[in-house]
């Protein structure tokens, strides 16, 4: 038998290997469900706007050649459709590909990069595999502290500043006036990476924007992604905007033909829908809304949130309530996973998805607060 472990680098071999959760398969199979409501991974529980599945059908006579490798045609939808230059948007098969671009190209073993927690965990995990040194910097009152941020990014002269906004898993969003202090803060050495995941869940005229900052010439690469509020998650497609100088040299980085045709497909007939867009927007700020007020109306208070989940404090044991929301076909994600424990966070999806998740979350709160007779 092959020993891998001296095989590895070191690196891999100190973060470990990659512990998949549950398969869905095989929790539908344990608990003996035959539906479920995932609240648990921010996936756009809308699914695809219209026209999305008829487009991905139309390109699959086309699957026996490799994609056009210049995305030519998503590329220029991109740009219709956000202030980006098609020159400055290179797509990708989702964001997380991209982190892995980044680190790729940016982070060499021993370098720091800064990471406000929480956050999502794969800035932390790719940068640590590439070798990093990890500074964290807390979030007082679950608030990213930009000043702090630049602190520890002049004070480890650290390569990369992980930046998500709106933030998961908070929801929280950030202020154009600290953005813009932030980034004269970090100065021109550290690459400041924008998550921006969940921003198209702000209405457009909120929204921070960053190509600005990219026309400005300042080292920011912005990430966006089709899996929120596009729904198709499964497809794997996201986009960097960003200098196209360094974009450049992030195509060397990223495999060639790394976005497949269908995806293709789906992320241009999804940009042709903005009407479909700003209605679903309006309806997942509603929805979250309602959701948000029916759980406060029972006592539970939640963080203000700015995307398609809520952070809400249980006042009982995430772990333990989790699992037995689970059992009612209900997935949450429990905070103990993201350092929250106590919390949860909660996807947002269709009404009445919605009225049944409040439903069982308060049925299984009350069995966990009840006081023994
Ligand atoms: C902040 C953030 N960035 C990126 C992703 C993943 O995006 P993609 O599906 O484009 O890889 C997620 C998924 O949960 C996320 O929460």
């Amino acid at each position: 038998m092959t020993d891998w472990e001296p095989l590895l680098k070191p690196t891999l071999r100190s973060v470990g290997a990659y512990v998949p959760g549950e398969s869905l398969d095989d929790l539908m199979a344990r608990l003996g469900l035959t539906e479920i409501a995932k609240l648990n991974w921010n996936e756009g529980l809308w699914g695809p706007l219209p026209g999305v599945e008829q487009a991905v059908t139309d390109a699959l006579d086309q699957v026996w050649a490799y994609p056009e490798h210049a995305f030519n045609a998503l590329r220029e939808a991109i740009a219709a459709h956000t202030p980006a230059r098609a020159e400055q948007v290179l797509p990708a098969h989702g964001i997380q590909a991209l982190i892995m671009t980044l680190v790729g190209a940016f982070v060499r073993s021993g370098d720091t990069v800064v990471v406000p927690v929480p956050t999502y965990g794969m800035y932390a995990q790719a940068s640590r595999v590439a070798g990093a040194t990890v500074e964290t910097v807390p979030s007082p009152g679950l608030r990213i502290d930009l000043e702090a941020v630049a602190a520890a990014v002049r004070r480890t002269r650290a390569r990369i500043a992980w930046i998500c906004d709106p933030n998961n898993p908070t929801g929280a969003r950030l202020e154009g006036d600290a953005w813009a202090a932030f980034l004269d803060a970090v100065g021109p050495e550290c690459v400041v990476v924008a998550d921006e995941a969940y921003a198209d869940f702000v209405e457009p005229a909120d929204r921070i924007r960053r190509e600005d900052d990219v026309d400005a010439g300042r080292p920011v690469v912005i990430l966006r992604t089709f899996s929120k509020i596009f729904g198709i998650a499964g497809l794997r497609l996201g986009y960097a905007v960003a200098d196209p100088a360094l974009l450049h040299y992030l195509d060397s980085v990223q495999e060639p033909f790394n976005v497949n045709r269908a995806a293709l497909a789906a992320g241009e007939a999804s940009l042709a829908r903005p009407d479909a867009l700003a209605a679903r927007r309006e309806e997942n700020a509603a929805v979250r809304e309602r959701f948000a007020a029916r759980l406060a109306d029972a006592g539970l208070h939640s963080l203000p949130s700015a995307a398609n989940f809520v952070l809400v404090e249980l006042g009982a044991d995430d772990l333990e309530l989790a699992e037995r929301l689970a059992r009612r076909g209900v997935l949450i994600r429990p905070g103990s996973e993201m350092g929250l424990p106590g919390w949860a966070r909660i996807t947002v999806g269709p009404e009445a998805m919605m009225q049944r998740a409040a439903d069982e979350l308060l049925a299984v709160r009350a069995e966990l607060t009840a006081v023994p007779s």
